[in-house]
C-alpha cells in the first residue's frame, strides 16, 4: 500500500473513531473539533485516543476499554456499503466515498452529525423527504439511493459524482462568462422543474450543491435531504456564534413567516447566478447579520455595474429571480428556464418584466404552442394514404393551430 494510501486508511480510522465515540455519548462534536485542530490528521488511532485522554476528554479507564473494542468499534458500519475515504464536510454532516457492496458501485455516504441524529421530528421528515427524493429521476439531480439508521448512526446514500462544485471553482477566483453560466444555471432549473412537479423544496440551493461533472453534465446536490430549520442558524447568529455565511437564503426563509416552497429556490439560483457572473454573491459582507438584512431590505449592486461585459438581458434575469417579494419573481422553474433559453437565443427575456398572472399566462400559452408543434409534427410524419374522414382531422389541427398562434400574438403583441 502506497503511504499516500496508508495515511488515507488512517484518517478514515480515525473518523470512524470519533463517530463512534460521539453516538456512544462519550464525546461531544465541540470537543471533536478542537481535537482536530490539535491533531494532524492520519496519525493512527492510538495516537489520537492518546490525546483525547491528554486532554481529558476520555479517562484513562475509558481510553483502555475503547483500545480493547477498538475492532468491533472501526467496524462499525452502514451494513452494505464500505467507506473509503472521506469526500468533504458540510452543516449536516461528512460525505464520504463508498462502496454498495451487493452492486459493487461506488455511492457517497452522508452521516447526518448525531445532533441532528438526536432529533426526532428532524429524523422522521429525513427519512419521508428521502423516500420521495429517491423517486426523482433527472439527469440533473444527485440520484437518491437510499436512507436509513445503522444504530444511532443516520445515513443518505446517493450516486457519486466525479466533478468539482460551482464553489470549488468560485474559490478558485473564476468568474464564469455569461453563455456558460446561463447553461449551467439553466440545467438546475431543469433539476428544481422536476422537483418542483413531484412536490419538493431544495431550500439550500448554492455553489455547494452544484456539481460539474467531468462529462460537463450540471448536479443538483442534497435535494430531499431535509434541512434543520433555519431558526436555530438565526439563533445562532442572535447569538453572536458563527455559522456559514447565509449568501444565498431567499428573505421569506428569514424571516420564518411562511412554510418555503420553490419560489425561494429560485431565488438562492438567483443569488449563484449573480455571483457566478460577478464574482461576489449579492450582498458581500462580513457580518452575517449585514448579509441577512440585505436580503431582506437592499438592493443588490446591478450585476453590470460589476462586470460590465453582462447582458440587460441576464441583469433583469438575475433581478427578476431575486425579487424580495416572491409573488413578483418567476413563479416556477419552467419560466426561468424560458427566459434562460432566450438568453442563449441572443433574444431578449420574455418573461423578466410580467406580472405574475400575466406570467403564468404566457407559459401556458407557450407549453400549448410546444404540444400543438407536436401535434403537428407527429401529424407530419404520417406516411400513409389518409382515409377520407383524417381530412377533416387536418383541418380540426389547423383549426387549432389557428386560435392557439393568435392566442400567443394577443399574449405576446398586444
Ligand atoms: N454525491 C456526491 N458525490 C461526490 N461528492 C460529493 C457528493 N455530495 C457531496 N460531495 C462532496 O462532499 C462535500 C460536502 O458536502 P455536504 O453536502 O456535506 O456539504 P455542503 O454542500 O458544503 O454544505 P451543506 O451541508 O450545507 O449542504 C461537497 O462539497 C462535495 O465536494
Ligand atoms: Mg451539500
Amino acid at each position: 500500500m502506497s503511504t499516500d494510501a496508508t495515511t488515507q486508511g488512517a484518517r478514515l480510522e480515525e473518523e470512524r473513531l470519533l463517530h463512534g465515540l460521539i453516538t456512544r455519548g462519550l464525546l461531544a462534536e465541540e470537543e471533536v473539533q478542537e481535537c482536530r485542530q490539535a491533531l494532524a490528521p492520519g496519525q493512527g488511532v492510538s495516537e489520537l485516543l492518546r490525546e483525547l485522554v491528554k486532554r481529558g476528554y476520555l479517562t484513562v479507564s475509558q481510553g483502555r476499554r475503547v483500545l480493547r473494542n477498538l475492532d468491533a468499534l472501526l467496524q462499525q458500519q452502514i451494513p452494505g456499503y464500505l467507506l473509503l475515504e472521506k469526500l468533504g464536510e458540510g452543516s449536516m454532516g461528512a460525505v464520504y466515498k463508498a462502496k454498495q457492496i451487493s452492486v459493487d458501485r461506488l455511492v457517497a455516504v452522508k452521516i447526518l452529525k448525531p445532533s441532528l441524529a438526536a432529533n426526532t421530528g428532524y429524523i422522521n421528515r429525513f427519512l419521508r423527504e428521502a423516500k420521495i427524493a429517491a423517486q426523482l429521476s433527472s439527469n440533473n439531480i444527485v440520484q437518491a439511493i437510499d436512507a436509513g439508521a445503522a444504530g444511532k448512526l443516520y445515513y443518505f446514500v446517493m450516486e457519486y459524482v466525479q466533478g468539482r462544485t460551482i464553489k470549488q471553482e468560485l474559490e478558485t477566483g473564476r468568474v464564469f462568462d455569461e453563455k456558460e453560466a446561463v447553461e449551467i444555471v439553466l440545467q438546475v432549473a431543469q433539476a428544481l422543474e422536476h422537483a418542483h412537479r413531484r412536490g419538493l423544496v431544495h431550500r439550500d440551493v448554492k455553489p455547494a450543491n452544484i456539481i460539474l461533472t467531468t462529462d460537463g453534465i450540471v448536479k443538483l446536490a442534497d435535494l430531499g435531504l431535509a434541512r434543520h430549520t433555519h431558526d436555530r442558524e438565526l439563533n445562532k447568529v442572535e447569538q453572536g456564534l458563527t455559522i456559514g455565511t447565509p449568501f444565498y437564503i431567499a428573505p421569506e426563509l428569514i424571516q420564518l413567516k411562511t412554510e418555503p416552497d420553490i419560489r425561494a429556490d429560485i431565488y438562492s439560483l438567483g443569488a449563484t447566478l449573480y455571483q457566478m457572473v460577478t464574482g461576489q454573491p449579492p450582498f458581500p459582507y462580513q457580518d452575517v447579520r449585514k448579509v441577512l438584512l440585505g436580503h431582506l431590505r437592499e438592493k443588490p449592486k446591478p450585476p453590470d455595474q460589476i462586470n460590465p461585459d453582462l447582458s440587460p438581458g441576464l441583469c433583469e434575469v438575475i433581478e427578476r429571480m431575486m425579487a424580495k417579494e416572491r409573488e413578483k419573481r418567476y413563479q416556477t422553474p419552467a419560466g426561468v428556464i424560458v427566459d434562460l433559453e432566450c438568453l442563449l437565443r441572443g433574444e431578449p427575456p420574455k418573461l423578466a418584466r410580467e406580472s405574475s398572472s400575466r406570467q403564468q399566462q404566457r407559459l401556458e400559452a407557450l407549453r400549448s404552442l410546444a404540444e400543438a408543434e407536436t401535434v403537428e409534427a407527429e401529424a407530419r410524419d404520417v406516411q400513409y394514404e389518409p382515409p377520407k374522414s383524417s381530412s377533416l382531422t387536418f383541418a380540426w389541427i389547423g383549426l387549432l393551430l389557428l386560435s392557439l398562434l393568435l392566442n400567443v400574438y394577443l399574449l405576446f403583441f398586444r
